[in-house]
């Protein structure tokens, strides 16, 4: 179990954000896929666990989160509900099940709050996609927004490096964030922008930001369980800490059980019936 003082016991909904904001209480936030591993975090605490399309990357192996689809979005969140008791759990909106339409976007929001029974929904963009969180919004299903970098939008930009250095993207920035603030949604993820930006964010917004590279001016910070806990090692950005090398726990306990079956060390009397 954690150290930390949140209440561990009461469970955390969309309104507890926005008053956790209120009060100056930061909110931690990770990404969980599974059952087990949701488990785990929910029972140290965690506020918010994202079931984030990043399973596109450190689950499925697949260099963007572009590939993941909805049906592989609800099976993991299905999982991770099955884990949670007290967190929120807000799940990814995958690439190209709500960019089209604002029917469509409905429909898979819908889709994703029937079947998985998880609580709000995540969704990338501004502007561009305001028509479909206002119907989801309309629907009464939470939506957290996300802007900066936006990686379902990596073939348009190009690169993962930070976003909103000029001018004209932080003005843009700012307004979508306003935007989303004033249609609905109940808290919003900044990730890699300057944390100059991401602060003045926080100051001008009543609802949560939640960064990720966005620097500690901000209302709360998530990251990828996989990259925190040193799972995945192929990826360090200047954001990341990571708070364990579980990649080395887990080599070295599996070289020591080939070992011990190769010996025949494993199993003994003891273990066996
Ligand atoms: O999919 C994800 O893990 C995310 C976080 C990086 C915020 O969107």
């Amino acid at each position: 179990m954690s150290t930390n003082t949140t209440d561990n016991t009461r469970k955390v909904t969309t309104r507890r954000l926005i008053e956790m904001k209120q009060r100056g209480e930061k909110i931690s936030m990770l990404t969980a896929y599974d059952y087990s591993s949701a488990k785990i975090i929910d029972g140290a605490g965690i506020d918010v666990i994202l079931v984030g399309d990043s399973a596109s990357n450190v689950m499925a192996g697949n260099v963007t989160t572009l590939p993941i689809t909805l049906d592989q979005m609800i099976y993991h969140a299905k999982s991770v509900m099955k884990g949670t008791k007290r967190a929120l759990v807000v799940v990814d909106l995958p690439f190209g099940s709500y960019q089209g339409n604002s029917k469509e976007a409905l429909a898979s929001a819908i889709r994703i709050m029937k079947e998985s029974h998880a609580e709000a929904v995540k969704m990338e963009g501004g502007s561009e996609i305001r028509e479909s969180v206002e119907r989801i919004l309309s629907a009464g299903i939470p939506v957290m927004g996300h802007l900066g970098l936006t990686p379902q939008s990596i073939n348009k930009f190009g690169t993962y490096n930070v976003r909103a250095r000029q001018k004209e993207e932080a003005d843009k920035l700012i307004e979508d964030a306003l935007m989303l603030q004033e249609i609905g949604c109940f808290a919003i993820v900044l990730e890699k922008i300057p944390a100059d930006l991401a602060r003045q964010v926080a100051e001008k917004l009543t609802i949560p930001l939640i960064g990720i590279g966005a620097g500690p001016g901000v209302d709360g910070q998530v990251l990828v369980m996989h990259d925190m806990l040193g799972i995945n090692q192929g990826f360090s950005p200047r954001f990341l800490r990571r708070y364990a090398d579980l990649a080395s726990i887990m080599n070295d306990a599996v070289g020591h059980y080939i070992d011990d079956v190769k010996s025949g060390a494993f199993p003994t009397i003891e273990e066996s019936y």
